[in-house]
């Protein structure tokens, strides 16, 4: 079977709506015919200052709504990155053979640090790029399933995994981003040319997997629409309405222009109802079913350990190919 391997910061109280259309249900579409690795990057969560007991929860809550949402755990490989220490130990080979200039052009860190100023952010921020190459090379997967977002890290890896090979030998499969058609890029309701995300300025705009299904509604039911009264996709003129579109199209599997058909003659107040009664339907088994999950978090975290040592039969096998190519003595 072909390998994929991707990952989801355990950022926020629970994932939304961006996360579970844009990587999610991609995942859990891929994990029949893949040997597919899921994991939680909670050392990339700390390259920006974390509460230490909030990361904890924050982790396994993450965990939990991943296998609320369908990743089943006899199919997939589901860990947590700080348990497979082989992704700190890759990650600085790469550090080491990756250009300054290379990494400042990374435009997550530009957005993320132009926040703060550039003394507020991290180095582990700037360097970011780098771990999440290590985190898929370290598997050889072939794909990477991730929304639009994520495409310019992706082709890092790439470069990185291709230059490795030339100067040390073959060594790292060239992985491929897996970008599904619908849902790769979800936008903030409130604010539908800017992609849904927990740093939005509102909440408002966000739908959380984890929000009861009346705030759900609510929010949907709120959503800035278009000038005019017809239900087109049109993502330059109407991108609230396509954004509601493309969500209806992720959550039902149907596609755009049958929904656009199906629409035609009504109103935006009857396609805000069936995008609301679509999600409420999709997302509420999955909040049931993480609540009951988080009851027992010893299980919970025997299950992430299992796939922890699962996951370093994988990495580790990759990191001391790579020590002894770069010309490490021989390990303990
Ligand atoms: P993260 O945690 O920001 O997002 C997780 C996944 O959700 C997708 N996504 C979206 N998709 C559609 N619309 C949106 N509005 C939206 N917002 C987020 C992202 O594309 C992603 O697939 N750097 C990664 C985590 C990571 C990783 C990795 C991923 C670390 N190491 C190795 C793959 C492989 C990140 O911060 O994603």
């Amino acid at each position: 079977k072909p390998r994929v391997l991707s990952g989801m910061q355990p950022s926020g109280d629970s994932l939304h709506l961006g996360n579970y259309l844009g990587a999610l249900v991609n995942w859990v579409k891929t994990q029949d015919d893949h040997d597919a690795f899921f994991f939680i990057p909670d050392m990339h969560a700390i390259t920006v200052t974390q509460d230490p007991a909030e990361l904890r929860a924050r982790t396994r809550k993450t965990a939990a709504q991943f296998i609320a949402g369908g990743i089943d755990l006899d199919k997939s490989t589901l860990f947590v990155q700080s348990q497979v220490p082989e992704h700190a130990q890759l990650a600085w080979v790469l550090n080491c053979i990756t250009g300054f200039g290379e990494a400042s052009r990374m435009t997550q860190f530009k957005d993320k640090s132009s926040k703060g100023g550039a003394d507020a952010a991290s180095v582990g921020l700037f360097t970011y790029p780098i771990l999440m190459a290590a985190d898929i090379l370290l598997y050889q997967p072939q794909g990477v399933p991730v929304g639009d977002d994520q495409r310019q890290h992706v082709e890092l890896a790439r470069d990185l995994a291709k230059r490795f090979n030339h100067r040390f030998g073959e060594t790292f499969t060239v992985p491929e981003a897996f970008i599904p058609k619908e849902g790769a890029r979800i936008y903030d309701l409130q604010n539908p040319t800017s992609k849904m995300s927990k740093s939005a300025e509102s909440p408002a705009g966000l739908i959380n997997v984890l929000d009861e299904p009346k705030l759900i509604a609510k929010r949907i039911k709120s959503a800035v629409t278009d000038a005019g009264s017809v239900v087109a996709y049109d993502k330059a003129e109407k991108p609230g309405v396509s954004n509601l579109l493309d969500i209806l199209a992720a959550v039902t599997g149907k596609h755009v222009p049958q929904l656009v058909q199906e629409f035609e003659g009504k109103m935006y107040g009857h396609l805000k109802v069936a995008v609301a009664d679509a999600v409420v339907e999709r997302l509420a088994p999955i909040r049931t079913r993480t609540l009951e999950l988080l009851d027992d978090p010893a299980e919970l975290d025997r299950l992430l350990l299992a796939g922890a040592a699962k996951a370093r039969e994988v990495a580790s096998k990759t990191v001391s190919d790579v020590y002894q190519k770069v010309g490490f003595l021989p390990p303990l």
